[in-house]
């Protein structure tokens, strides 16, 4: 039957990397919920609308023409027919997409697509990659699937998540990379915070510190739950 894996964790954590290395391992599809946050962050600023106009942001996104691939060996996020993988990515919307996830009207709409698109993975007969999904994000162990077959946090030590973040942006984990990086993760995850909480694990959810590990030592520690 199909299998349904849940990863939440803060940025830097390494969900993103680790939850589809685990998909790909195991064959199943792998949805980035971030993705989607980022993606309706992207259509706002290049359709011009005000992120602090709550009505209108959550218009927007219910509007949103997302088309977001779930293949982890193939991952694709078109909007309105434009590749926005990379776009997606930059320093401008990393800044802005938690006014746009801190709006509870978007988070009502991109919740109700998350779910939708982990209903039809589950489901044997009309799934399209593998035999189930790793979704992976702030809220899919506790809010968007919580009765997921599987439920993990990833969890790292500040100092291990500034480190992989400045590697990852600057290329470079140097004192002046780390200092570049800390403001804006760490705001970011408190203003993430103020919505949804991703810091301690809900009951029944498996804390994977991932802060001593190397990324393959993460994949194995998360398959390590799966197989429990
Ligand atoms: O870059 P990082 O791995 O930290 O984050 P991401 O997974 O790409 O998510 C980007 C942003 O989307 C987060 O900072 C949140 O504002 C938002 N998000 C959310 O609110 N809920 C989720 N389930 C996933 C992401």
């Amino acid at each position: 039957s199909a299998l349904v894996v849940a990863v939440d964790g803060p940025s830097g954590s390494g969900k993103s990397s680790v939850s589809r290395e685990v998909a790909r391992r195991l064959g199943l599809a792998y949805l980035d919920t971030g993705a989607m946050y980022r993606a309706a962050t992207w259509w706002c600023l290049h359709t011009g609308v005000a992120l602090d106009d709550r009505a209108a942001v959550a218009q927007a996104v219910r509007d949103l023409p997302l088309d977001q691939g779930v293949n982890p060996d193939a991952p694709h996020v078109v909007v309105d027919g434009t590749p926005v993988d990379d776009a997606i990515r930059e320093t401008r919307i990393s800044a802005a997409v938690s006014a746009v996830a801190t709006n509870l009207d978007v988070r009502d709409e991109l919740r109700r697509r998350q779910r939708a698109a982990i209903t039809e993975q589950a489901d044997a007969s009309s799934f399209s990659h593998g035999r189930g999904i790793v979704a992976e994000g702030r809220d899919i162990t506790t809010v968007v699937a919580p009765d997921a077959d599987v439920r993990v946090l990833l969890t790292a030590s500040e100092e291990a998540r500034l480190a992989r973040r400045a590697r990852d942006v600057h290329g470079s984990d140097d004192a002046a990379s780390v200092d570049a990086t800390r403001d804006q993760v760490l705001r970011r995850d408190a203003d993430d915070s103020t919505v949804v909480q991703f810091h301690v694990a809900a009951d029944g959810v498996v804390t994977v510190d991932s802060s001593d590990l190397d990324f393959e030592q993460t994949v194995a520690a998360v398959l390590a739950v799966v197989e429990q």
